[in-house]
């Protein structure tokens, strides 16, 4: 244990793991996914899918990695299934897809906190401009990467595990006031009228695949994060209950997201519909609402604990390549480390120019049943996100019910839970596991491909 490292307390794995989970996907992406999917019908689904596939494969996912103490690679074979090790790599190239646009994601953020300290209130009416200049993305995607690297060089349990004690707490705090503000805006009603008044002729095909795929994404699931900060956790550590802790605060602090940003879209007569620009585009303004003095130190310590959460996420992105490279090839963790973040950072320049700084990334594709070209980013995360990690998350259903096998599974969650027999989490969790993730996650898989990739839509 004490050679690959691992979490002083149990509070520390909890903070470590909902820190990877909590980032840009619950304030970046889950508002705009919402406000693109329709609103409320798809927070519904969203909250189905989080909570009856996402929580069981996050249970699975941490008691493969407590069983192995190996990266997802590793794992397969450390239980004996040497063939099995594709899967752990289709997850390794998931995670080094996401984290080569998300960098970018969070490099804007970043940049956002600079501007926002400088008073800039109005670069939310020049993102397209922020975004295409590339030597400014460019030069925070670097400092992004880099500060991703300089932590996980030094291992899990110091950086990760202390930064996210302190700092997620402070951003719940700062979201409850802002919601609080939202509340009294102008058409703040409309707003929370379209999060939370399901429409339920909205619950197409589309919005299914994308809810699924934002909650993957949201919980960091079906690409061996898990599997890598599980082979950190203590013997005494219950899963399933850490899980649920995990669960529910990811999916807590994106409702929370949602709570404050659409009174905000709405009493700026905005459209929902903005896409990955919606918050970058309507916060400023806000910021700018509440007066020089005190938008400064509100909207640089937003966009400045956004860039907190987003580095918990990129560290524990980065962290599965780089442990699979020190377990498997026996590399020293620093050089690992610098070399993995160096590739990854220039795989992340397609995603830089996708957003308006070369028409080639940004017209990047079209597929048969789309209506426009896909840039670059959008077209990783259609991928990754959206098949990769449901497909990801299957797999590693079926391998644990019928491979590993249950009875495996549960001997390891009753580590930490010796009264876990009986219980309706086992119960539950059986449940999903056998049969309701694996089947379900695959039908929702192909029916995304086959809509759109291919255009064929079955229902
Ligand atoms: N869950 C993180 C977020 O919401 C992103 C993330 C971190 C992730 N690690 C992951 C997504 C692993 C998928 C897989 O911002």
């Amino acid at each position: 244990m004490a050679a690959r490292g691992g979490f002083n307390s149990r509070i520390g794995f909890i903070a470590a793991a909902a820190g990877s989970a909590v980032g840009l996907g619950n304030i970046w992406k889950f508002p705009f996914e919402v406000g693109q999917g329709g609103g409320a019908a798809f927070v519904l689904v969203y909250l189905l899918l989080a909570f009856a596939l996402g929580f069981p494969v996050m249970v699975t996912e941490i008691a493969i990695g407590r069983r192995t103490q190996k990266n997802p690679v590793g794992a397969y074979e450390a239980l004996g299934f040497k063939n099995w090790r594709w899967l752990g790599l289709m997850g390794i190239i998931a995670g080094v897809l996401i984290l080569s646009f998300y960098n970018v994601v969070a490099g804007w953020a970043f940049g956002y906190f600079l501007e926002m300290l400088r008073g800039h209130f109005d670069v939310g009416q020049h993102f397209g401009e922020f975004t295409q200049d590339m030597l400014r993305s460019g030069g925070y995607g670097l400092a992004f990467m880099f500060m991703t690297a300089l932590i996980v060089s030094r291992g899990v349990s110091g950086g990760i595990e202390r930064a996210s004690k302190i700092l997620m707490p402070a951003l719940v705090i700062m979201m409850l006031g802002l919601v609080a503000y939202a509340f009294t805006l102008p058409h703040a009603m409309e707003g929370i009228k379209f999060y939370l008044l399901p429409d339920f002729s909205k619950i197409t095909v589309p919005v299914i695949y994308r809810a699924l795929g934002q909650a993957f994404f949201s919980l960091s699931l079906g690409m061996g994060a898990l599997i890598t900060y599980g082979s950190y956790v203590s013997k005494q550590e219950n899963i399933v209950t850490s899980a649920a802790i995990i669960t529910l605060a990811d999916v807590g602090i994106a409702f929370l997201a949602g709570l404050m940003m659409f009174p905000f879209v709405f009493s700026q007569g905005l459209e929902p519909t903005g896409g990955p620009g919606l918050i970058f585009v309507t916060l400023p303004g806000i910021f700018a609402s509440l007066g020089t003095g005190l938008g400064i130190i509100i909207g640089s310590v937003f966009f400045l604990l956004l860039s907190f959460a987003a580095l918990t996420s990129t560290v524990s992105l980065l962290e599965v390549p780089v442990s699979y490279v020190v377990d498997e090839f026996k590399l020293k963790r620093p050089l690992a480390v610098w070399l993995i973040a160096g590739l990854i950072f220039l795989m992340s320049i397609p995603a830089m120019l996708a957003n308006g700084a070369s028409e080639f990334w940004s017209q990047f594709i079209t597929y048969p049943g789309a209506q426009s070209a896909t840039d670059y980013m959008t077209f990783i995360g259609h991928i990754a996100n959206d098949s990769l990690l449901p497909l990801g998350g299957a797999l590693i259903a079926l391998f644990a019910a019928y491979i590993w096998k249950k009875h495996n599974l549960n001997q390891e969650l009753e580590e930490g839970f010796p009264n876990f027999k009986g219980t309706w989490a086992e119960k539950f969790i059986d449940l999903s596991v056998s049969y309701l993730a694996p089947v379900v996650l695959i039908i929702i898989f192909i029916l995304n491909v086959l809509d759109r990739f291919f255009g064929i839509q079955v229902f």
